[in-house]
This record gives structure tokens, C-alpha cells and sequence, in this order.
């Protein structure tokens, strides 16, 4: 088998970068490890950036979207019992979609499939070789036997728990994280969204968000400890501390429905650099991780291959590798800025276990900065709608 690009991994980034090189004529065949319907039911992220929204809508994906997703012109921050509004609207003339992610990629993959692009789902036991050559390969198993997919570029879309970051030989890559002492707790319920807008929570039992996925559908995330395991949490348990740590002087609190998903996430921050080696790039999660506090992986997801189908699209249409050799240059601008949101919202919102009496009075500081002050609230709403796309 042959093909001008091998993805592997078939989640926001790898599909975006099939669905850009298809409608530019390049080939590629995507590799997913998972079934499609567990792709399509994943629970994962809900936030889109106006550029993302704009991405989708110019390349012939926004149909559903924009009769089902839900843009939000605000959110809200929450500290002390009192909630405060940021308009994103009114201070950056752009707002969000709150679109589940594998709404997202449902779309993805029926566009895909429509225009007899290949996605080999269940391929097992993937394996890249020749990175460092002329004529790299990917080898894997499809219902028990083995295949070679020969191309001319690989690109690692398979998220943080991938093969393909680790296929890099070691010293290659230079490795940034920092992980947190805290974890989230998320559920979706079946319950009406009692207000439109996102709350997020400061809160001295830890952070809470408030979210949504449809009319019906209520998705919530409560802090935790990372090495808690979501049995010890009953519905009952995580109600209680829903309404405790959403308390404000108001009144007002979600509504609860029963609890259809729950589970755990650790927040991590990551950044390997360079985001090549030879015939491979990578892209997404497979090279870098947000805590989720900022909305942004997915949006990041998307950039990365918004770029990378640039480079490549250059390439096979000119032959000159002088944009795709910028790739790793480009994104790494870009991402270290939601890196530093990311972290600078996590900081600001959650409860740290040796947090000082110190820190916690400036959080406070921060969040009341923030409520009073047009330049602060600014500055949090020009990062959380998104930063300009600097492509190639
Ligand atoms: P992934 O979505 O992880 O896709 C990688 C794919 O590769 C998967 O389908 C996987 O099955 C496949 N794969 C893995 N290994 C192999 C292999 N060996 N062979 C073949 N295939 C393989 N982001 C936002 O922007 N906004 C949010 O509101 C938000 N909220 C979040 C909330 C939570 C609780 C979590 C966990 C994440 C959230 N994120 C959010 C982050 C977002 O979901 C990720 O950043 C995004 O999924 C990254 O996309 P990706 O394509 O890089 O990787
Ligand atoms: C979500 O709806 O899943 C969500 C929203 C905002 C975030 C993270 C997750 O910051």
C-alpha cells in the first residue's frame, strides 16, 4: 500500500490534516487505533475557538455546527460567593462554540468518507520505520494480518499516549512539563444547563466548572486528587460537592439529572521540542499537553494541523520543503502563548495543597483585578477566544 501522507491517529488533529490535504489533492490514509464508534462517543473537549469555528465554516464543515452548537458571548468567574461576567463579546468583538468534540469529529469522519478518504480504524500493533530515511513506512495489523503502508511523510497525530513521540530516538527531543497536584473530576447529566455561560470556580474546597453540551446535557468538573479513583465518588457525593463549591449569594446553582459519564483526568503541562525528526511531525497532543482550564487543547490540535497541511501541501505541489521546514518554528510561537494562558488560568482558579496563606490572598488579587479592570478582562478574553493564526 502507498500514500503521500500516513496519520496516525484519528482525533481532532489527525483528521483536520486529512480533511486539509484531501481538499488540496494530497493523499493520505489515517491509521486509528480505536473503533469508530468509540472515536465518535469519546468524551472529551466542548470549547471552540472563533478561529476553529471559522476553519470549519470556510472548509465545508460548519453545517451542524452552527445549527447545533451554542456560541457564547461570555463566561463567568466565580470566587468568594460572587460570580463575575466577562464579556468576550463587547471586549474583542468574538465569542466561542460550545460543540462537543466528538460532534466534531463525527463530522470529520462522515466528510472524510463521503469524498472516499480512507480511515483504517482497529489497526493494531502500528509501528513507523525509516523516519530518518527517504521511504519511511508504517506497519500494522488489520483484523490479524499484517500491512506496509509506504509514504512519503508520517504525521504522529495520536495524542499523548501515542507511539509516535517515542519513536524518536532518544536526545533528539527536548521535553518542558510540569504536572499538577490535582486532577479533574468531569460528569455529563442529564439535566437542563441552568444558565447559559460557563462558570468558572474558585472555590477553598478546589475548583468547580460549570459547562454544557446541548439544551438537555449539563458537563461539570470538579477538582480532585489526581491519585483518587472515581469509585470512592458516589452521584450523591459529587453532587454535595457540586452545589457546595457552586454556592453564591444569588441562589443560583445547576440543576441536577442523572449521571451518564464520570471519570478522572491529571492536569498536565507539556511542550517537546522540536516538533520533527526526519519524515515525521507531529502534531496535537502527541507533542503537547494543556491543562484544561483554558479550553484550548482541541483548538491546538487544529492549529498544528492548519499549519502542517500548508507545509505539505507546498511541498508536493512545488516541491520546496522551505515552508514545512518552518513548521516546528511556527506552531512553537504560538503554542508557548497558550501554554502560558493555560497555566496562568490554572494557577488563578484552582486550589494548590501547599498553597500558602500568601498565594491564596493573591489569587484573590488576581480575580479581583480581573472584575475591575476593562485591561485585565481584556487580556483573559483576547487569549481565551483564541490569538491570531500565524500560518506559514
Ligand atoms: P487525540 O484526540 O488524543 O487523538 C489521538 C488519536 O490517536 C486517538 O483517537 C487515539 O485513539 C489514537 N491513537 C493513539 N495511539 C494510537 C496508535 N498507537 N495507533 C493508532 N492510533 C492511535 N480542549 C479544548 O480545546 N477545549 C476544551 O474544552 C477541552 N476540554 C477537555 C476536557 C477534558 C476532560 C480533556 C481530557 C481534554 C480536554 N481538551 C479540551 C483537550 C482535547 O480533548 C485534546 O487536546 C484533543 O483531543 C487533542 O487532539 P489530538 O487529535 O491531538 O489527540
Ligand atoms: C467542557 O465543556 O468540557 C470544557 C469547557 C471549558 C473548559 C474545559 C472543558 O475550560
Amino acid at each position: 500500500m502507498r500514500t503521500q501522507v500516513a496519520i496516525i491517529g484519528a482525533g481532532p488533529a489527525g483528521l483536520m490534516l486529512a480533511h486539509l490535504l484531501q481538499r488540496a489533492g494530497v493523499e493520505s490514509v489515517v491509521l486509528e487505533i480505536r473503533s469508530r464508534a468509540y472515536v465518535e462517543s469519546r468524551v472529551r473537549a466542548g470549547v471552540l475557538e472563533q478561529g476553529t469555528v471559522d476553519l470549519l465554516n470556510d472548509t465545508g464543515l460548519g453545517d451542524r455546527m452552527r445549527r447545533e452548537g451554542l456560541v457564547h458571548e461570555g463566561i463567568e468567574l466565580g470566587f468568594e460567593g460572587k460570580r463575575h461576567r466577562i464579556d468576550l463579546k463587547a471586549l474583542t468583538g468574538h465569542a466561542v462554540t460550545v460543540y462537543a468534540q466528538h460532534e466534531l469529529l463525527k463530522d470529520l469522519i462522515e466528510a472524510r468518507l463521503r469524498v472516499g478518504g480512507e480511515i483504517i480504524f482497529e489497526a493494531t500493533d502500528v509501528s513507523i520505520h525509516g523516519i530518518d530515511g527517504n521511504s519511511p513506512s508504517v506497519t500494522f495489523s488489520k483484523n490479524g494480518v499484517a500491512q506496509e503502508l509506504h509514504c512519503d511523510y508520517i504525521a504522529g497525530c495520536d495524542g499523548f499516549h501515542g507511539i509516535c513521540r517515542t519513536s524518536i530516538p532518544d536526545g533528539a527531543l527536548t521535553a518542558f512539563e510540569r504536572v499538577y497536584p490535582f486532577a479533574w473530576l468531569g460528569i455529563l447529566a442529564d439535566a437542563a444547563p441552568s444558565q447559559g455561560e460557563l462558570v468558572y470556580m474558585n472555590h477553598d474546597r478546589g475548583f468547580a466548572l460549570f459547562s454544557m453540551r446541548s439544551p438537555t446535557v449539563t458537563r461539570l468538573y470538579l477538582q480532585c486528587d489526581p491519585a483518587d479513583d472515581i469509585t470512592n465518588w458516589t452521584d450523591e457525593r459529587i453532587w454535595d460537592e457540586l452545589l457546595l463549591r457552586f454556592r453564591c449569594d444569588n441562589g443560583w446553582k445547576p440543576n441536577m439529572g442523572p449521571i451518564t459519564q464520570k471519570s478522572i483526568t491529571p492536569m498536565r503541562s507539556l511542550v517537546t521540542e522540536p516538533m520533527q525528526y526526519g519524515k515525521l511531525f507531529l502534531a496535537g497532543d502527541a507533542v503537547h499537553i494543556v491543562p484544561p482550564t483554558g479550553a484550548k487543547g482541541m483548538n491546538l490540535a487544529i492549529a498544528d494541523a492548519r499549519v502542517l497541511a500548508q507545509g505539505l501541501v507546498d511541498k508536493f505541489q512545488t516541491g520546496s520543503t522551505g515552508l514545512l521546514d518552518r513548521y516546528s518554528e511556527i506552531c512553537l510561537r504560538r503554542i508557548w502563548r497558550v501554554q502560558r494562558f493555560s497555566w496562568w488560568m490554572t494557577s488563578m482558579l484552582h486550589r494548590f495543597p501547599d498553597a500558602s496563606p500568601f498565594d491564596r490572598r493573591r489569587q484573590m488579587a488576581e480575580l479581583e483585578y480581573l472584575a475591575g479592570s476593562e485591561a485585565a478582562a481584556r487580556s483573559l478574553a483576547e487569549n481565551y477566544v483564541g490569538l491570531p493564526l500565524e500560518l506559514l
